[in-house]
């Protein structure tokens, strides 16, 4: 395509949007035409003075207008280059016009959504316009839901073919949230309902493996299986992308299970992590409160310190059965929130503006639209995917 960049970032100016920018401003490398774009020309300014510190050729890295109030800027943008990242959140709030933009143009899309109504919305509105124009629109390209999706992926490729599988997957992490990834999640409590619709009425249109079959498994599992401890399981995005490549992917076998838990040593943390939960939903339900919950929140723009992401860590076991055989394999890496983040969704753009993947368009998962290619490009910059025990 004959378009004068290759990469622009969305939201450089925020948190995880700053550290993307530094990512690739030391790996992108020369052979990347890439370019930031916002809202705000000071702070814009400031970004790309930060990252000419990191190479003194930034110095010159164009700067392009965009709003996600003004639907014309966004279009622009997306006719501009060939892939676009945005970490412009919450995308409940921000997102839609540049799917739609993305979508039209025919522009190849990556984000770091962990919204589930988001993306089945963003399905049912975009998914057939951008098959039509080749767009390849991959949501969650950060810790929601790489490791999860290419982690079943990779444990998946090492089970025999043909045969029913089943998947566990248990997540450990050690880490803080930013101002944005919280006010985010403020966006998904405050409407289950609509969520849950909109998930009904995407599983409604989607089209369905023929002769395969896919099942998500809530059942609570013992944590003996890897370890010792409890288990609770999660409700998250991630299973549902899961689920949606092992529906897109023959290599997932006849009849695909998988079930995913978050892992803790003790009791009182699962206790902890319920409670909260289940204190945030409440709150969120009604202005008021949900005004109350956003003013207790750090600002968005916050993010844990330098210190608190080198401190932070994640590991992703999952146990996979089928055909006689036990497979268990593990992803793991740093703070997964923002530095690990940042590696995986600029990543995710480099490896859609520069690598030889299967043909794909509209929406699709990290696993679909970049399986193996990615999981490459991660293990390079520093994540373990690993087999543990087979
Ligand atoms: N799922 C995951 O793994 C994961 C991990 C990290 C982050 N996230 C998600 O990523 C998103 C960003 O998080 P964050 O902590 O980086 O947030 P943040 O620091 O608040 O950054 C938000 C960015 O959006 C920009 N923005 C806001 N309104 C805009 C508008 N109308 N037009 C153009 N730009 C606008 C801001 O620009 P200004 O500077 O001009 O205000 C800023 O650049 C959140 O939705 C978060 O949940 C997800």
């Amino acid at each position: 395509m004959n378009r004068p960049h290759d990469i622009v970032l969305f939201g450089a100016t925020g948190f995880t949007g700053g550290l993307t920018a530094e990512y690739l401003a030391a790996h992108a490398g020369s052979g990347t035409r890439w370019a930031l774009a916002g809202r705000n020309p000071a702070k814009l300014e400031a970004v790309r003075e930060r990252l000419a510190a990191i190479d003194a050729r930034l110095k010159e890295l164009p700067l392009l207008h965009a709003d996600s109030t003004d639907q014309a800027s966004l279009e622009a943008v997306a006719r501009a280059t060939r892939v676009v990242i945005t970490t412009v959140g919450p995308y409940l709030v921000h997102g839609e016009p540049l799917v739609a933009a993305c979508a039209r143009a025919g522009t190849d899309y990556v984000d770091l959504t962990g919204e589930p109504g988001f993306v089945d919305r963003m399905y049912l509105r975009h998914h057939e316009q951008a098959r039509r124009t080749g767009a390849r629109i991959v949501h969650a390209c950060g810790f929601d839901s790489i490791p999860h999706d290419l982690g079943v992926l990779y444990t998946v490729q090492r089970l025999p073919e043909g045969v029913p599988l089943r998947v566990e997957g248990f997540v450990r992490a050690d880490a803080r949230f930013s101002g944005g990834t919280l006010h985010s999640a403020v966006e998904i409590f405050s409407d289950v309902p609509g969520m849950v619709k909109a998930e009904r009425e995407r599983l409604g249109v989607e089209p369905r493996p023929e002769g395969r079959r896919v099942r998500l498994s809530r059942r609570p599992v013992p944590r003996t299986r890897i370890g010792g401890g409890w288990t609770l399981p999660m409700a998250t995005l991630d299973s549902r992308i899961v689920a949606r490549s092992a529906a897109a992917l023959d290599r997932y076998g006849p009849d695909f299970s998988y079930g995913q838990f978050l892992a803790v040593r003790h009791l009182a943390a699962a206790a902890g992590v319920a409670g909260g939960v289940g204190a945030v939903t409440a709150l969120a339900q009604l202005p008021p409160t949900r005004s109350l919950l956003r003013r207790l929140l750090p600002a968005p723009g916050e993010g844990p310190s330098a210190e608190q992401r080198a401190r932070s860590w994640f590991s992703l076991k999952f146990v996979g059965e089928g055909g006689g055989e036990r497979v268990v394999t593990e992803v793991a890496g740093g703070d997964p929130g923002y530095g690990e983040t940042a590696k995986m969704l600029a990543e995710s753009a480099l490896c859609l503006a520069h690598d030889d993947l299967p043909a794909t368009s509209g929406q699709v998962t990290t696993a679909v639209a970049m399986g193996d290619a990615l999981i490459r490009r991660l293990e390079r910059a520093g994540l373990a995917f690993r087999v543990l025990e087979s």
